[in-house]
């Protein structure tokens, strides 16, 4: 009896297996195609993506920024009297929407005869707008007296909020600003004000680590690179122009950016979302020559600037929450030996914040000046700090040298 009913029990499970393998296959093609895949597409975003697994209502402050980051601003919206670009977009566009494009800025001010550095105006700063709206003489034209001049080349967004959640403290144990250690590197931390909220915090946003946030490099971006001013920054500001002059050039009352009335943001809050939002580019393929070449990379010192991974900190957001961050920098101030000779914000004027190379592929002219057409001409213009790391590359083998530019074309 009792084998009886446990072969009853048998037959009846195996055929509860049959329709639980019916509906198990459906089940998995379901998520095949509704999970997996998307998924993996997830896992590996293409340029221009958003993080995997916003919430919808995160996807929809995505696309209102984005779509805010694109927009293309006339004088009526607030641009200029001077500007170098008409959207965020269109700086920012190569290879996907946030990259970076063939617009460089010009930074210009002057060094005495003492070798100290100064801005022709402070409130003005080191940026001389390229272009104007053509009426009533409100073009910035940089002073003959100038004996510093440098051109600037945008740097991508991808990841941008992955960066910005990272501790301050993760960047001030990095730092190492008397050299201690004795390795010839010293990094420093480029502490700022954050505009938004008045804290001092690590700089990690531009080639001068002049912001550590994104709602702060965003204002800053939309007031000198657009002429438009915000609720952060509300004050025009152009080297030359007189208030008396900008009030003809520009009319219109400050702060320009405001409230849209049907989302209660403002174009600052868009672009914030926007950035924080995108995500990083994903590494090309890996085979064993890139890993070999990553090895060559540690062993020679480039790591110990370009830090593989760093860490965000604890968040509310599981996306922002303790993610890793491979972005091959450890966002301090250097100087290797290739600064533009312009002090800003923390920055001396020979430091320059070592760049991320995630997306490095994907990127080309190299460098802040964008002097360095490839990966090995980067390599070759490192000295100061990166001087003992350069001799050990001319040191290598050819083989060596070789993976690791398979590996730097991998990132
Ligand atoms: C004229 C071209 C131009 C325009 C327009 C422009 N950018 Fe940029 N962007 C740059 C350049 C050049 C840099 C590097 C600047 C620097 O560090 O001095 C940069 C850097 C950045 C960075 C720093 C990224 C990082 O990881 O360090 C952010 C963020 C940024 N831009 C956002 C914006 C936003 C938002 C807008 C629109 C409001 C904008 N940009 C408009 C050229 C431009
Ligand atoms: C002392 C810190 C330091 C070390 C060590 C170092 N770098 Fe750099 N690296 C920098 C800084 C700072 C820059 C930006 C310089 C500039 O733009 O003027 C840079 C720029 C680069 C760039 C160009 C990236 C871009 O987006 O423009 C590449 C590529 C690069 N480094 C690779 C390497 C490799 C490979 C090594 C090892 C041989 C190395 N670096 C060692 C700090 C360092």
């Amino acid at each position: 009896m009792i084998v009886a009913r446990r072969m009853n029990g048998l037959v009846r499970v195996s055929r509860l297996r049959i329709s639980e393998r019916v509906v198990g296959m459906a089940v998995l093609a379901w998520l095949l195609t509704a999970w997996v895949f998307p998924a993996q597409a997830q896992l590996r975003p293409l340029p221009g993506d958003p993080l995997p697994r916003l919430t919808p209502v995160e996807f929809e402050l995505f696309r209102l920024g984005l779509d805010d980051f694109l927009e293309v601003e006339d004088a009526e919206e607030g641009l200029g009297p001077a500007y170098n670009g008409t959207s965020c977009g269109a700086c920012h566009n190569v290879p996907a929407i946030g990259g970076i494009s063939p617009v460089a800025g010009v930074r210009a001010g002057r060094v005495d005869a003492n070798g100290d550095y100064s801005d022709f105006d402070s409130s003005a700063g080191s940026l001389f707008q390229l272009f104007s709206i053509p009426t009533h003489g409100c073009q910035v034209v940089i002073p003959a007296e100038a004996n510093v001049i440098s051109r600037r080349v945008p740097i991508p967004v991808f990841g941008a909020g992955l960066v910005e959640a990272i501790l301050d403290d993760t960047l001030l144990r990095l730092a190492d600003p008397l050299d201690l250690d004795r390795d010839g590197v010293s990094g420093r931390a480029a502490v700022v004000e954050d505009l938004a909220t008045g804290r001092l915090r690590v700089g990690r946003f531009g080639w001068k680590a002049q912001h550590a946030t994104l709602i702060a490099f965003g204002a800053d971006a939309y007031l000198n690179e657009m002429g438009i001013t915000s609720d952060l920054f509300p004050t025009e500001q152009s080297f030359g122009i007189t208030p008396e002059l900008m009030r003809i050039c520009d009319p219109l009352p400050d702060p320009e950016d405001i409230e849209e009335p049907a989302t209660g943001q403002r174009g600052i809050d868009n672009f914030e979302a926007f950035m924080r939002f995108l995500a990083p580019i994903g590494r090309g393929l890996i085979d064993d020559s890139v890993l070999a070449g990553e090895r060559v990379f540690l062993e020679i010192g480039c790591a110990v600037c370009h830090v593989p991974v760093l860490e965000t900190g604890p968040s509310a957001n599981p996306l922002f929450d303790r993610k890793t961050v491979p972005l091959f920098s450890d966002l301090l101030l250097h100087d290797v030996a290739t600064g533009d000779g312009i002090g800003q914000a923390a920055a001396e004027p020979n430091e320059i914040r070592t760049p991320a190379l995630w997306g490095l592929r994907f990127r080309r002219p190299l460098l802040h000046d964008g002097s360095a057409a490839t990966p090995l001409e980067a390599i070759r213009s490192h000295g100061g700090e990166a001087g003992r790391s350069r001799e050990n590359f001319e040191e290598l083998d050819r083989p060596s040298r070789s993976v690791l530019l398979t590996f730097l074309a991998s990132l």
